[in-house]
């Protein structure tokens, strides 16, 4: 191997090579924590749809639906297409001083998509930017005189400085943050209500300048309901706060609706963020947008013009912007919406029918079209052993058993099925079933059959067997 490594060469690397170059120049304990589990142990050489084919030839059916990133699945042949398309082209990506068709007709389309006034778009690269861009939108509608941002306590909406501190429970470690952060629980609108009231500015005036939610929170499978949505959009007028949903998981059809918002008609917030699948699957891209006389009063001015737009490096870069037009117009070309509700009317029955024949394994199922989470819990004796040996920091974990007993499930559909799945660090740690909405019926039907045969093991198999062999090896014990 020659000094630098070439893309040649980096395509010939073996799984210890790249295990070996983590641990060097990545992370050490990622790779000790990803080798517990059977993909951590292969690469991929390729991917199409709902399907990875490993180095060594294994056919995988990816239930993750890459975390939301994957509604087209894998190198869908449109999206590849269409960056093709502007590469052989030789399309321009990087000023911002002429302007790009793709952004203008990107805009476009996603104000003719969103309700109401929601036109006004702005398009970074990844989730928790789009948060950001939001909540300073927020502060800037009101010129810094508000002081305060009230979010939920199982909240999720990125790893950022800022958009951490918006994040909620799981977080082990405190960063510095926005300041005047109010937490409210989940769903609770006298809670939300009592918030508001709370802050008030020496003069009396409301001091809260933004509610951040998620109408549906894909890390706890937690669904606001139509009451609580509404309400907050008539608080938020009666107190001119900005009303921002996060749809940066949830959008483009995952939950059987456009946006989750989008089931209730007439329900507007001020702003919504999105990402993920926004990209088809290939670009990193996300979006807010914002209704017209928000983004006005906030930046509309010669003097605020460039405040937080167009100047960002890679904000609205071409092949990002390219992709996601031709993303946006497949889901709704493909009535991607419709899928998931397809998707939904086999997999939320058959997980039911499981967790009736697994009463004490499996609390619960819940979710919505192609986004459900299964709860797993019980365990035998044994569990109390692994938590003894399990080292200090984990085993100081509150929610170590049902990871333990989550990973297991994970590890055995893996190993014995070929299905990989992901289970969440929020919330009681669901592991979730949520595939691409171009899976096939039969696939949805597979992965139910599997996890059903995987469970039938009984959790003391399953434990020891991923206990013994994945896990024991890595741990020191603990003394
Ligand atoms: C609801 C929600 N908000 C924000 C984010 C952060 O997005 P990113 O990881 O692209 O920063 C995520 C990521 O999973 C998310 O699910």
């Amino acid at each position: 191997m020659s000094e630098l490594i070439s893309i040649d060469e980096c395509e010939q690397l073996t799984t210890e090579d790249v295990h070996d170059l983590y641990r060097k120049h990545v992370s050490r304990s990622q790779v000790s924590l990803m080798t517990s589990f059977g993909f951590g142990r292969e690469l991929v050489d390729r991917a199409e749809g709902a399907w990875l084919w490993t180095r060594s030839g294994r056919r995988v059916l990816d239930f993750t639906g890459g975390v939301g990133v994957l509604n087209h699945g894998h190198n869908h042949p449109r999206i590849l297409a269409a960056r093709q398309r502007f590469q052989e082209r030789q399309r321009m990506e990087v000023h911002k001083t002429y302007f790009s068709p793709y952004v203008a007709a990107l805009g476009h389309n996603l104000a003719q998509l969103l309700p109401g006034d929601l036109t006004m778009s702005f398009f970074p690269n990844s989730g928790a930017e789009a948060v950001e861009g939001a909540v300073k939108l927020a502060y800037k509608y009101h010129q810094g005189k508000r002081g305060r941002i009230l979010r939920a306590d199982i909240a999720f909406h990125g790893k950022l400085l800022g958009s951490g501190s918006l994040t909620g429970a799981h977080q082990t470690f405190t960063f510095p943050g926005i300041p005047g952060v109010g937490t409210f629980p989940y769903g609770d609108l006298a809670a939300v209500r009592a918030a508001v009231a709370a802050a008030r500015k020496p003069g009396g005036g409301c001091d809260v300048y933004a509610i951040l939610i998620e109408p549906f929170s894909a890390s706890t499978m937690n669904a606001c309901t139509e009451e609580f949505l509404r309400g907050l959009r008539e608080l938020c007028d009666a107190n001119d706060i900005v009303l921002i949903f996060d749809e940066i998981y949830t959008g483009w059809g995952k939950t059987g609706s456009l946006f989750y918002f989008m089931r209730y008609p007439g329900l507007i917030p001020d702003v919504v963020t999105t990402s993920k699948s926004f990209g088809g699957g290939k670009s990193s891209i996300s979006a807010y947008v914002a209704r017209e006389p928000v983004f006005r009063k906030a930046y509309d001015n010669l003097a605020d013009s460039l405040m937080h737009s167009t100047s960002t490096t890679y904000y609205g870069f071409g092949e990002e912007t390219a992709t996601a037009i031709e993303a946006v117009n497949i889901v709704v070309e493909d009535d991607y919406p419709r899928r998931a509700r397809e998707i939904e009317r086999v997999l939320a029955p058959g997980l039911d029918r499981i967790r009736k024949a697994n009463p004490g394994t499996v609390a619960a199922v819940r979710g919505s079209g192609a986004l459900y989470g299964i709860f797993l819990d019980g365990g035998p004796k044994i569990l109390d052993l692994a938590t003894k040996l399990a080292p200090r920091g984990l085993a100081r974990d509150p929610r170590f058993r049902v990871k333990l007993i989550t990973c297991s499930v994970i590890d055995a559909l893996y190993r014995d099925h070929g299905i990989y799945c992901y289970y969440t660090l929020n919330g009681d740690n669901p592991l979730v079933a949520a595939p691409p909405l171009v899976v096939e019926p039969e696939d949805v039907e597979y992965f139910l059959d599997s996890l059903d045969k995987t469970l039938a093991q009984g959790l003391f198999r399953l434990l020891t067997r991923f206990v013994r062999e994945k896990v024991a090896p890595r741990w020191p014990v603990a003394s």
